[in-house]
């Protein structure tokens, strides 16, 4: 499917212009297109490049997080860039969609985000548990019956559920504390964080937004009015048990031992995406990322009962995610973070940068960001357009949840030249 807005007159490049080992194992046609940027003319390819036509995605990736893309993505760049062993880089790292999927397709990996919360929904997923030995765990949590929390949370949670949530919130600090958390301890906060609110019985909350868009306790309580509801008791370990299972249910013996050895060697880091000097200089085969997208997602709002449930400081969140709401200041954070990317990219290495559709598409992000790598020294080996079946609830496009233009899939193809 050609999208409408390809002016008819540029339809006039091969899509054997674009690098070979990228396009030349595709089954699916592909429409060739060039965006020209001052005297440079590079490739724009039109496919199904994943999506409805390829295996569904492990399960293991199912954590909710804003502006996240599918694990197709990454995917499609990995199994075709780089060879076993390959380090796969993320610096904008978020629910770890990239680095996760390098692991389990036996690469190696390293990932950045200057979000504390990342840390905490990926690394766990590593070292997926044994679920008799998670449920021994969890049944070793004892419930604080004079347990309180320090905010009121009733708009949100039963009185029981609280004091469950507040006997695991103690629980989980003290192992932090006394140097004891082990793999178990974080697997079991990993989830928990993702359960705390949402609308469906699989969340501890009673009915609100999705998990990744905490809403203010007025606005929770004005929802619980409109709809007449209390807060239904949740059972928390049994959610927790249940969120395991669900996450472990697609992975295979192999799944699990290619995400421990590629945990165990990972690099984690939550910098600046331009400021990463524990990554070595020419080190990394294929960086797959996407940066934040000019004003469009609110981490820190979205996340005030994460960082509640995690001791994290929000006001440090918000200081240190810093929303870029015009093109330029975006784009001067891009030119250093592309430097930063420039040095650790291997010669002959990729990076594979989705820039998004935003604002419903009337600002392309592509054509601020193909002048900024080949200004860094890269080569921009074109941008890959990834166009899909319609479904219901699709912008134009074809992706999911496009109303606020940030789970896009358009991506420029850098590579590093040797
Ligand atoms: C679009 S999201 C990435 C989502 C990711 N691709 C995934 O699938 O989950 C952008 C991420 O960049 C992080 N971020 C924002 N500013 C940053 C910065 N200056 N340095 C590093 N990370 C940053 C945010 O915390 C957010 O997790």
């Amino acid at each position: 499917m050609i999208p409408d807005r390809m002016p008819k007159s540029e339809r006039s490049l091969s899509a054997a212009q674009f690098p070979h080992d990228l396009l030349g194992r595709l089954e699916q046609p592909v429409t060739a297109d060039s965006l020209q940027i001052r005297d440079v003319s590079v490739p724009v390819c039109y496919a199904e490049f994943w999506t409805s036509k390829q295996r569904q995605a492990k399960s293991i990736h199912e954590i909710s997080y804003r502006a996240c893309f599918k694990p197709q993505l990454p995917s499609f760049f990995i199994r075709r860039l780089t060879t076993e062993g390959g380090i796969v880089y993320d610096p904008f790292s978020g629910r770890g969609t990239t680095v996760l999927e390098a692991g389990l397709i036996g690469r190696q990996v390293a990932a950045n985000d200057i979000n504390p919360l990342s840390r905490i929904l990926v690394f766990p997923r590593f070292f997926p548990p044994n679920e008799a030995d998670l449920n021994k765990r969890l049944a070793s949590i004892r419930d604080i019956p004079d347990v309180k929390s320090e905010i009121d949370l009733s708009m949100f949670y039963h009185a029981q559920t609280l004091r469950e949530l507040l006997s695991l919130k103690e629980y989980l600090l003290e192992r932090s504390v006394s140097g004891h958390e082990d793999q178990l301890d974080r697997w079991i906060r990993m989830v928990a964080t993702n359960r705390l609110t949402g609308h469906s019985k699989g969340f501890f909350s009673v009915y609100t937004l999705p998990p990744n868009q905490a809403l203010s306790a007025e606005r929770q309580i004005r929802i619980n009015e409109r709809l007449d509801q209390q807060p239904p008791y949740r059972n928390v370990k049994e959610i927790i048990t249940r969120k395991t299972k669900s996450l472990l249910r697609s992975l295979t013996g192999t799944d699990i031992e290619n995400l421990r050895r590629a945990g165990a060697a990972a690099l984690f880091m939550d910098s600046e995406a331009d400021d990463t000097p524990e990554l070595l200089s020419n080190h990394v085969d294929l960086t797959v990322t996407s940066p934040p997208f000019l004003d469009v997602v609110q981490y820190a709002q979205d996340n005030w009962l994460r960082c509640w449930f995690n001791h994290l400081d929000q006001g440090l969140i918000t200081k240190k995610i810093k929303c870029l709401k015009r093109i330029p200041q975006w784009r001067h954070k891009m030119e250093s973070v592309f430097g930063e990317l420039y040095r650790i990219t291997k010669p002959g290495g990729w990076l594979a940068f989705e820039v998004g559709e935003i604002r419903k598409n009337t600002v392309r992000l592509e054509e601020t960001i193909v002048p900024v790598g080949i200004a860094t020294g890269f080569e921009c080996k074109g941008v890959l357009i990834n166009s899909q079946t319609f479904t219901k609830t699709a912008n134009i496009w074809g992706v999911n949840n496009n109303k606020c233009g940030t789970n896009s899939n358009r991506i420029v193809l850098f590579r590093k030249i040797v």
